[in-house]
């Protein structure tokens, strides 16, 4: 099977590299780039990559480039940081931008390049960078230019290292994709032989060998990903997989009845219900800060679930694992374990676990993203209705809930949340979009209903469409259907007596307002 090594310099989007890359069919692995040649040689690649970053390639403590690498024989795309990091080292120069530049460029083709391989003369890119390219090392041609920046990417077709200034990887740089596809096959030569169904058999055998004829504790919050995770698993372990349903009190409404329900219904699994919510709402009391409330949540998870696994262990089932469907913006946003990125915030299943866990993590999707995650369960036979689900926070609620978490206002934002679900479905917008909610804000404003003054809460619409959850835009949902929500929730909702819409995109506004 081809595979590509990318090797993380800590950009935001490294995985959307190793994303393109899959989407062509090529199996690929990111590496952080503290990765020792050794190991890079015993992974045999058959081409790298190297990312962007934060850092500025001159700076002191900022990631070099190993040498090695380039011995290896095998062609190298440099993109970014990666391409500083190639021409410093191979003898060009490196100069600061009089302005950073971010945002799209419009490339012009200054050479041949066979990355252009089937383009037009000029294509739109994405740009976002310090530093650039003032000199090409020896060997090397220039092979495109923007109308501010002269050295845009360059090649030496004889080493088969190439390097691009801009992010191909991203969705805005419209050609990025035919860019790397020609990286690929053009350049590398490689075939693609890499599947969903790929995906699932590797990762079945993979949680076989390493649980052994152990038993593993699967959190399901009810969303896709912890679903998928637990019939990957079911598949490789069967009813050694023990699957726990909390209820944590800040679900929305119905749903651990509906997702207990569902889950029995459409799999064979082994699966508890408990009731923890009286346990996680008495330690939000008094808590207003969004990371104190995302570190609770992870924290009493995990107390719970160590609990569980101490009963299961006393009736002499050992339990070593505990299984969780972290996707890859968790991984990315929370803290980089593959690279230098910066913390955005701490995702409940990954930031916010304890340093000594008594169970070792299964997260066999932190490299995904949610679609493709729909892919692999779809591969795997799950339902549509499951899979389509929006995703929901591990943190649930209380990070919808802007302050402090009270029962009052608890049910303020679940019945807000209710009607915003009915309305998208109804209007038949809730596939349409990414993911739909009702924020409750802490403020209150006045109002008047019938001939009386109101003094009452805020609540905000928060709709986007996405199609990883590293970039987001609101979405365009038509003016009747918002109109819709705004009324029922005023009528319906005790509490509330206005309804904002969200219009911010991601970046620079996350999706959930905690
Ligand atoms: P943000 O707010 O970071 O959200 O733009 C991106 C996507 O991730 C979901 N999200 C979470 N999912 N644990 C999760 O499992 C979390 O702590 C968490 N925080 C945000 C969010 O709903 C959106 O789909």
């Amino acid at each position: 099977m081809s595979k590509v090594i990318i090797i993380d310099y800590g950009s935001q989007v490294t995985q959307l590299i190793a994303r393109r890359v899959r989407e062509a069919g090529v199996y690929s692995e990111i590496h952080p780039c503290q990765v020792g040649i050794d190991k890079i040689r015993e992974l045999a690649p058959d081409a790298i990559i190297l990312s962007g970053g934060p850092a500025s390639v001159g700076e002191e403590d900022a990631p070099t480039l190993e040498m090695g690498l380039l011995e290896l024989n095998v062609p190298v795309l440099g993109i970014c940081y990666g391409m500083q990091l190639l021409a410093k080292n191979l003898g060009g120069e490196l100069s600061q931008s009089e302005t950073r530049e971010y945002g799209p460029a419009e490339l012009e083709f200054a050479s041949d390049c066979p990355l252009w391989k089937g383009l037009s003369k000029k294509s739109r890119v994405w740009m976002s960078h310090g530093d650039k390219v003032s000199k090409v090392p020896q060997g090397f041609q220039i092979t495109a230019k923007t109308p501010t920046l002269a050295i845009a990417a360059m090649c030496d077709t004889e080493r088969k290292i190439y390097a691009l200034q801009f992010h191909p990887e991203v969705h805005h740089s419209e050609d990025g994709e035919a860019m790397i596809r020609n990286f690929l096959f053009e350049v590398a030569n490689l075939t693609a032989d890499w599947n969903m169904q790929n995906f699932a058999e590797r990762v079945i055998e993979e949680c076989r060998e390493k649980v052994g004829d152990g038993h593993v504790i699967c959190a399901l919050s009810g969303g896709v990903d912890s679903a998928v995770v637990a019939v990957l698993l079911n598949k490789a372990i069967g009813h050694r997989l023990h699957c726990i349903f909390v209820n944590n009190g800040v679900l929305r409404q119905n749903e651990g009845e509906e997702v207990v329900g569902f889950l029995r219904e459409h799999f064979d699994l082994n699966l508890k219900y408990i009731d923890a919510s009286k346990l996680f709402l008495d330690k939000f009391v008094g808590v207003e800060d969004p990371e104190e409330k995302r570190k609770i949540i992870g924290h009493t998870f995990i107390d719970v679930f160590e609990k569980e696994a101490n009963e299961l262990k006393a009736t002499g089932v050992s339990v070593k694992f505990l299984a969780q469907g972290t996707l890859y913006p968790d991984v990315i946003e929370s803290v980089s374990h593959k690279g230098p990125s910066a913390v955005i915030k701490s995702h409940h299943n990954v930031g916010g676990l304890p340093e000594k866990m008594d169970m070792d993590l299964i997260e066999p999707l932190r490299e995904l993203f949610k679609d493709e995650v729909r892919a692999v369960g779809a591969e795997l036979g799950m339902p549509h209705s499951v899979l389509w689900r929006h995703p929901f926070p591990g943190p649930g609620l209380a990070i919808r809930i802007i302050g402090e978490i009270t029962e009052e206002r608890l049910e303020i934002v679940r019945k807000a949340d209710v009607i915003v679900q009915e309305e998208l479905r109804s209007s038949g917008w809730y596939e349409k979009v990414w993911q739909g909610f009702a924020v409750l804000l802490p403020l209150k404003t006045v109002g008047v209903m019938g001939d009386g003054r109101t003094y009452e809460s805020v609540i905000a619409l928060r709709i986007v469409d996405s199609v990883d959850a590293m970039t987001a835009d609101w979405s365009r949902v038509p003016e009747d259907v918002l109109a819709k929500m705004s009324t029922r929730i005023i009528n319906e909702v005790h509490g509330v007596n206005r309804v904002v819409l969200d219009i911010s995109p991601k970046p620079p506004s996350t999706i959930e307002w905690e």
